[in-house]
């Protein structure tokens, strides 16, 4: 089934390419909505055109009778979720994820209400448009600033306080600003897709869109009560996520369902329309930050408020007011987090999840503070270096930022930065720079990996882990290669899989840091196997070929795990980032054009060069995108995305981005791991958007401080 890897790069690690990055070029990596089988029929959901109340009727006859169509499934003939089921003797949970065709309520604008199921996916389309439904609609809400009022606290109090709360008043220089990240949409090329094939009445496989192949298999045996072990998931290749893979959503249990009705497999490929409602977003959040200091510019209070959305149906949290709580050091901070339920779809993670929104309310604020004091912001954030972490008094495991505000100052050229906005005019366009740091706990969890010596010498890796595109399957090869002493093209690692050997869901940037450990323990695990062959005195790296052929043995392989490590007992963990932007902005037209930018990661040791400055550029990229694009919008009066397509919802371009220059520290942690590598994946995002906002205003004096920048929020 899996092809060979055809690699082909220079034997140095610096200049080796993706893996599978020839497979990508050339259209032969297939991903989940490009798969085929005997049988196979479409899907196409149905979405509720009201945003909040119930249906009344719904009327598929039409549907039903459209060439080609196989079944119409609905709440009134759907088979029922056995794990959507009210279990005996167990209270109802209140909240909870949405269950697909459960009922005939309406939580949200697009909520499926229906699977088309036809030969085609034209013919499923088309019959798609024929289903009728009539509603009882109630009053909706979906603006979250006109309804911060209804906000509550989702686990506790929902607030933290170190020394005294609200300091900042007192301070002789201060600033107190409200910020707004809008709804962003994590728009990945690929859209979600999943194809569901019943083996058995208790035998699932599916090839589907996700960065969990475990968690995927576990939460369709959960829902469906069947054996995790009789569900397959199949996910080699995966074009983008950012976060929206992270969970199973209504359209994967909807073509689970479809499945088991035509007795068929059952392929359901989301619009793009439907990516806005249907596999979540970066919540809307409404920030107050109020921060002071002395006049040599020392912190002596933050107050940090956010309040997100979520949806009716679910609490989704994250972390934005965490970000004060550690990255400087201040002696009195005091923050609150508060969601407030909204009829629309639940959010969830992307990229940064909690730390990018929070990012871009302390970092204007502290630029802003920077103007009060009129000290230049670079030398503001190192007179309030965090040497130990704030919260908790623990020293970091490594943390080099000092080195790397360094290194992307002189890069970038701060020097040239007048402290003074509409100072430096170039042909029309205002010259600015700014820039904005981010933090992110280097997270690290077990893993398990089968290395598999074959007898032509090729070494086979074998792990459930999804790749998104960061890499992993590359940097896992480098890691390999250097523990067997053998070339990279001699490797092949195979991934994304739920058969394999269990691996962590991709995600909070800690892949490299997790497999990673386990690669090398296999590797040393096989390389003593080969020992125990040879017997004492044998070199450490054999020519394995030539042992196997000796032995008479086909292959040789361990399977080998290593645990989430105990670093965090003892050290607060992060990885660190700066973003250093210089914009120009057109006098006139309010345009703001990225000229340059710097970044520098502090992420411990890199492993693969090439992909980690590929998955900095895109971070980089990202966040040049929550600066001054992205903004899923609602049409408050119907409860409807009215962006909801490429056209509308802008992300940037070539044309839109200039050369981005990935720096790291690459500076081992030693406490992470085995390798001192820690992830960058979130930490590329988080603190750009500000980096630009701040740019921006150096070079114009407009501070917009609701995202995204666009040129009527700047002109005049
Ligand atoms: Mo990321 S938000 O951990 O996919």
């Amino acid at each position: 089934m899996k092809k060979a890897i055809n690699v082909t790069m220079p034997s140095s690690a610096e200049g080796m390419s993706r893996v599978d990055g020839r497979l990508k070029v050339t259209g032969a990596a297939k991903y989940s909505a490009e798969y085929t089988m005997p049988g196979l029929t479409y899907g196409v959901l149905v979405g509720s055109t009201i945003t909040k109340g119930h249906i009344l009727t719904i009327d598929t006859k039409a549907a039903g009778r459209a060439p080609g169509v196989l079944a119409v499934v609905t709440h009134l003939n759907s088979p029922k979720v056995p794990g959507d089921q009210p279990e005996k003797g167990k209270p109802v949970p209140d909240k909870g994820a949405l269950k697909v065709f459960y009922d005939n309520k309406i939580y949200y604008n697009g909520q499926p209400i229906a699977v088309v199921v036809a030969d085609t996916f034209e013919r499923a389309l088309y019959a798609a448009s024929l289903v009728k439904a009539q509603y009882k609609a109630e009053k909706h809400i979906t603006n979250l600033p006109d309804n911060r009022d209804k906000g509550f606290a989702p686990r506790g109090e929902g607030v933290y306080k170190r020394g005294a709360a609200d300091a900042w008043q007192s301070a002789p220089f201060k600033v107190e600003q409200e910020y707004i990240v809008p709804t962003v949409t994590h728009n990945p090329m690929e859209l979600h897709a999943i194809i569901a094939r019943w083996d058995a009445d208790d035998k699932l496989t599916v090839w589907d869109k996700t960065q969990g192949v475990n968690d995927t298999r576990d939460d369709l045996a959960r829902l469906f009560k069947i054996p995790a072990a009789n569900v397959l998931v199949h996910s080699q290749f995966v074009g983008g996520a950012f976060g929206s893979a992270l969970r199973t959503w209504p359209h994967e249990v909807a073509a689970v369902l479809a499945a088991k009705v035509v007795s068929k497999p059952v392929k359901v490929v989301l619009s793009r329309a439907d990516m806005f409602t249907s596999v979540g977003y970066r919540p809307f959040t409404w920030q107050k930050i109020g921060i002071g200091a002395t006049a040599d510019g020392k912190l002596t209070g933050i107050t940090h408020e956010a309040a997100g959305q979520t949806s009716s149906y679910e609490n989704f949290t994250e972390g934005p007011v965490g970000v004060s709580q550690n990255m400087y050091a201040c002696p009195n901070v005091n923050t609150k987090y508060n969601l407030v339920s909204l009829d629309i779809a639940t959010p969830t993670w992307m990229r940064g999840p909690g730390e990018a929104t929070g990012a871009f309310a302390l970092e204007s604020a502290l630029d802003e503070l920077s103007y009060a004091v009129n000290i230049d912001p670079l030398e503001l954030r190192i007179k309030n270096y965090a040497e130990v972490e704030p919260s908790s008094g623990k020293p970091f495991s490594t943390k080099f930022l000092k080195e790397a505000y360094q290194l992307g100052a002189d890069h970038i050229g701060w020097g040239d930065r007048k402290q003074v906005p509409r100072s430096v005019k170039q042909d029309g366009w205002y010259v600015g720079y700014g820039m904005g740091s981010g933090m992110f706990g280097a997270y690290r969890s077990g893993a398990t990996v089968r290395a598999k010596m074959m007898a032509d010498g090729t070494l086979i890796l074998q792990t459930a882990v999804s790749d998104i595109g960061p890499g992993t399957g590359t940097a896992m090869t480098i890691i390999a290669a250097e523990q067997m002493n053998i070339p990279a093209d001699k490797i092949r690692f195979e991934l994304g899989d739920s058969s394999l050997p269990p691996a962590p869901t991709q995600g909070g940037s800690a892949t490299v840091a997790s497999v990673g450990p386990a690669v090398v323990k296999a590797c040393t695990d096989l390389k003593e196997k080969f020992q125990k062959l040879i017997g004492n005195g044998g070199e450490d790296h054999p020519d394995y070929a030539k042992v196997l052929k000796e032995h008479n043995l086909p292959s040789l392989e361990v399977t080998s795990s290593s645990d989430g490590g105990n670093g965090m007992e003892k050290y607060a963990m992060n990885s660190w980032s700066v973003h250093f932007v210089k914009v120009l902005v057109n006098a006139a037209t309010g345009v703001v054009k990225i000229d340059k930018v710097a970044c520098v990661s502090d992420c411990g040791k890199v492993i693969s060069p090439k992909t980690a400055r590929s998955q900095v550029i895109g971070g980089a990229i990202g966040g040049i995108g929550m600066a001054l694009m992205e903004e899923s919008i609602i049409d408050h009066r119907y409860g409807r995305y009215i962006n909801n397509n490429f056209a509308d919802y802008h992300v940037p371009v070539n044309a839109d981005i200039p050369q981005i220059d990935a720096l790291f520290i690459n500076k081992p942690d030693p406490i992470i791991n085995v390798m001192g590598a820690k992830g960058m994946a979130e930490i590329a995002l988080i603190g750009m958007a500000a980096a630009v906002a701040n740019a921006v205003y150096n070079a114009c004096g407009k501070r917009v401080r609701d995202l995204p920048i666009t040129p009527d929020k700047v002109m005049g």
